[in-house]
């Protein structure tokens, strides 16, 4: 593995990345940020069922990983949540769960799984679980995937900051990697991104977003 980003600190536990100059996560409560848009964004937990599949562009501190979990096991589900996230540039476990401790409703999942970050593991694999981390530049890891998902999780840094994450090419690739009737999230509503999405075939939908933000987008294959 390469040599670990280190973000900065915002607000005592908000990690930015100085790489893309972006925080990880909504400085609104990331936690409430993640079941706004990608939970209801892609209508879970209505559409879990046993090996559902959620991926998601970038990993980033596992935040959307834990509430995923927590979804699933809350909500009493049978079998395993497929989950895979795409990362180019994988945090240090001791920042990834400085970033978790903020939530302390996920802490019991967080430290479930802290021993594998702490092992830099890439897969793991538990009776309700299944997650893969697939290192690397999505735009090249991305294509060569051999599956597809049911919902995706477009979790980029913003388009401005990190416009190689929504470029047009992979917007195609995520629903050529999208499941027939599957979904996908964003908390961004820029046009070219919403516009990207309905070229690659997916029905797309402006929502309110989450604090600040007016506007996020859903996308749905027919
Ligand atoms: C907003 S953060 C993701 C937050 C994350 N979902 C979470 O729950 O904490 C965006 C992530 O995308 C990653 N990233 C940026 N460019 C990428 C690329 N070309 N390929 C894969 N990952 C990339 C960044 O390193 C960063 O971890």
């Amino acid at each position: 593995m390469n040599q670990p980003d280190a973000p900065l600190w915002r607000d005592g536990d908000v990690p930015v990345s100085p790489r893309f100059d972006d925080p990880y996560y909504s400085l609104e409560n990331g936690l409430a940020e993640t079941r706004r848009t990608f939970h209801a964004g892609n209508d879970l937990p209505a559409r879990f069922r046993d090996g559902f599949h959620v991926a998601e562009l970038g990993f980033g501190t596992g935040l959307n990983l834990l509430a995923t979990l927590a979804l699933w096991r809350a909500t009493g589900q049978d079998g395993r949540l497929v989950f895979t996230s795409f990362e180019a540039f994988p945090l240090a476990a001791p920042d990834m769960l400085r970033a978790q401790a903020a939530f302390p409703e996920l802490a019991p999942l967080a430290a479930e799984l802290a021993p594998f970050w702490q092992a830099e593991a890439r897969r793991i694999d538990l009776p309700d679980l299944a997650f893969t981390l697939v290192e690397g530049d999505a735009r090249q890891t991305l294509p060569v995937w051999p599956h597809r998902a049911d919902a995706w999780f477009l979790d980029g840094f913003s388009p401005a900051k990190n416009p190689e994450l929504w470029g047009a090419d992979l917007m195609a690739q995520v629903a050529a990697h999208t499941a027939p009737g599957g979904s996908a999230a964003s908390y961004t509503a820029a046009g070219h991104v919403r516009r990207a999405l309905a070229e690659a075939g997916f029905e797309v939908t402006r929502r309110p977003g989450h604090g600040r933000k007016r506007h996020m987008t859903t996308a749905r294959l027919p």
